[in-house]
């Protein structure tokens, strides 16, 4: 029903504000009593046989909803209705800043991609701290930081501080972002020696917690395979815990749509199916680099259960969508979760 009727509807709309429009919408209809449960009914899979226990953390499941969907962490509660274990809020930055002028984000419907350039729009830290310290039910949350776009790469260090500092007590792993494409030579930071830095930092700070919570860093599936190797010893030397494979592409290679309308939409990162299979050598570069020791939260155009699988087989321990969400509908976590069972039994 989902690609048959809602999605054509859907799709006459831009795709950010049928996100808002959703948002909302899954906001008014849990008011009502019983719908809340309907819905974790039908589009979750409950089995012990799906438990994982990564990074120190019992997740329900493999599979997460990809940061940038709940950026101010208003919907976690109710996104987890629909079968995912785990939400990555953010990217979340000091400041709030209103991101990139719209329109912002396209999709690809030939590809079964999506192209945003949103630009880090949230409601800054402070704010989603609050939304934080909200009631969440068991869902597992990831906190995704970065920089504001005016604070130049030399102050980065600073903004990623302060969003540690201020995450840390209310999420429950953290997320180094500095593979956005969307904001101006941020992907530098993934050079070796400034990454070190922001890095050191921030296992520092976290030996001062009581609590020891989970940092990873979320890489750009534009590095080279050496660019790559080099920022995976430095996370490693520097005491992250896993990482996050991978964030969008600037690639355009291999797409169906034509390059007219491509040239008309411009610049911005790609998401969804034509990401799938870099992203999958990532995690099999990380995977071989690393010996598994490093966990990895695989992510880029997972869009049905068998994309999952490869993910899994290459190496992550866990799973995250956003693309395949909009392609596919709500029903995608559980038709992994069954696949995944399948599998194992
Ligand atoms: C994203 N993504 C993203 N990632 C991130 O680390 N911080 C962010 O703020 C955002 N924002 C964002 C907005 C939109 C509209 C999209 C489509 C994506 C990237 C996302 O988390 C994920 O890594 C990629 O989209 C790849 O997964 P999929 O979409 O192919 O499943």
């Amino acid at each position: 029903m989902y690609k048959t009727i809602i999605r054509p509807i859907l799709f006459l709309f831009s795709p950010e504000v049928v996100h808002n429009l959703v948002v909302k919408a899954i906001k008014i209809g849990f008011f009502i009593p019983g719908v809340r449960n309907l819905v974790q009914h039908v589009f979750t899979c409950r089995n012990s046989l799906l438990e994982r226990n990564v990074f120190g953390i019992r997740f329900s499941n493999p599979i997460g909803l990809a940061a940038g969907f709940d950026k101010n962490a208003e919907s976690y509660k109710n996104l987890s209705a629909f079968g995912f274990s785990f939400i990555e809020i953010g990217t979340v930055t000091p400041k709030p800043q209103p991101g990139n002028p719209r329109p912002r984000s396209f999709r690809l419907k030939k590809d079964l991609a999506l192209i945003n350039r949103m630009g880090f729009n949230n409601m800054g830290v402070l704010y989603v701290k609050e939304m934080l310290k909200k009631s969440r039910g068991n869902v597992i949350i990831g906190g995704n930081i970065g920089k504001n776009t005016d604070t130049p790469n030399h102050l980065a260090i600073d903004d990623y501080i302060m969003c540690f500092k201020e995450l840390y007590q209310v999420v429950d792993y953290l997320v180094v972002n500095v593979s956005c494409p969307n904001i101006t030579d941020l992907k530098e930071l993934q050079d070796k020696e400034k990454l070190g830095e922001i890095l050191h930092e921030l296992t520092s700070l976290r030996k001062k917690e009581a609590i020891y919570k989970p940092i990873l860093l979320k890489v750009s599936p534009d590095l080279t395979n050496l660019q790559l190797a080099e920022a995976v010893e430095t996370a490693r030397r520097a005491g992250l815990d896993g990482f996050v494979a991978t964030n969008t592409t600037t690639s355009r290679e291999g797409l169906v749509t034509d390059n007219l309308k491509l040239n008309a939409i411009g610049n911005g990162g790609l998401s969804g199916l034509p990401l799938r299979e870099r992203s999958t050598e990532i995690i099999k570069l990380i995977h071989q680099q690393t010996n598994g020791s490093m966990p990895i939260i695989g992510s880029g155009g997972i869009m049905k259960p068998e994309d999952a699988l490869e993910k899994i087989d290459a190496g992550a321990s866990l799973v995250q969508l956003y693309t395949g969400f909009i392609y596919e509908g709500p029903g995608l976590a559980k038709r992994i979760c069954k696949k995944i069972l399948m599998n194992q039994g």
